[in-house]
């Protein structure tokens, strides 16, 4: 039994006249990989940018490591977001004016940490995901596969308690989408991050712990069936 990281309960939203959420119910242990899988416009995003703190839901109750997300400001929301949380969208949404490496080094800089530092520590983490040698390049002058990789190098960097993966590999094939699964789990495990990981794909699916169903706002646990 893992302890509980980050829950949601009793979740609702609603876009003008259009339920995003509807009473969705979310939990993910420290380290532990979670998919959120159902159909096109069920919610999965919205879902995700709750639990990470970037849309306030208009009910419901977000609990992060014992704090109630849901009671802070939009200044401590931020704080949290850049102290604990990676984000790894569909399209790497790098910096396009950025190298690869000032890519990497971003969310270090934005807590305070000394360049030289932040370079180093970037460094690695682009070694670790195998594209130290794009360190000068910028974003338009790279692969989509090679961004992703870049992007999950980012989202490590700052060892985040949570990685939210919003369709990951859901722009590459599906060679190249297995190579960044593996290497975003593997730093994952390693690092004892949990992940929330939004997917279409049941084979990506399959890389996480447990996995969760969204249907019209609402959620439910899936029996794994192995
Ligand atoms: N910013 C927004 N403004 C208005 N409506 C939105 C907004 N974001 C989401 N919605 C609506 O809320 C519902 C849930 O959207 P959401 O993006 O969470 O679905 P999803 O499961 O991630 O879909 P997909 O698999 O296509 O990414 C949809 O009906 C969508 O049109
Ligand atoms: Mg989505």
């Amino acid at each position: 039994m893992i302890d509980t990281l980050l829950s949601g309960h009793e979740l609702h939203k609603t876009y003008g006249a259009t339920p995003a959420l509807a009473g969705a119910e979310f939990t993910v242990g420290a380290g532990e990989i979670v998919a959120i899988m159902g159909p096109s416009g069920s919610g999965k995003s919205t879902l995700l940018h709750c639990l990470a703190g970037i849309v306030r839901p208009d009910s419901g109750t977000i609990r992060y490591d014992g704090g109630d997300l849901t009671a802070m400001s939009d200044t401590q929301r931020s704080a949290l977001r850049r102290s604990d949380f990676g984000f790894v969208f569909q399209f790497g949404q790098l910096v396009p004016e950025l190298t690869c490496l000032e890519n990497v080094a971003l969310p270090l800089r934005l807590n305070a940490v000394k360049r030289k530092e932040a370079e180093t520590k970037a460094r690695e983490w682009m070694e670790r995901l195998e594209v130290a040698d794009l360190a000068g390049k910028r974003p338009g002058e790279i692969s989509g596969g090679q961004g992703q990789r870049i992007a999950v190098a980012r989202a490590l960097v700052i060892r985040p308690r949570v990685v939210f993966a919003d369709e990951p590999t859901g722009a590459l094939d599906s060679l190249n989408g297995e190579r960044v699964m593996k290497l975003l789990i593997e730093a994952a495990r390693d690092t004892r991050a949990a992940v929330v990981l939004v997917t279409h794909e049941s084979r990506i699916a399959a890389y996480s712990d447990r996995e969760i169903v969204v249907r019209d706002g609402r959620s439910r646990d899936m029996a794994r069936a192995t």
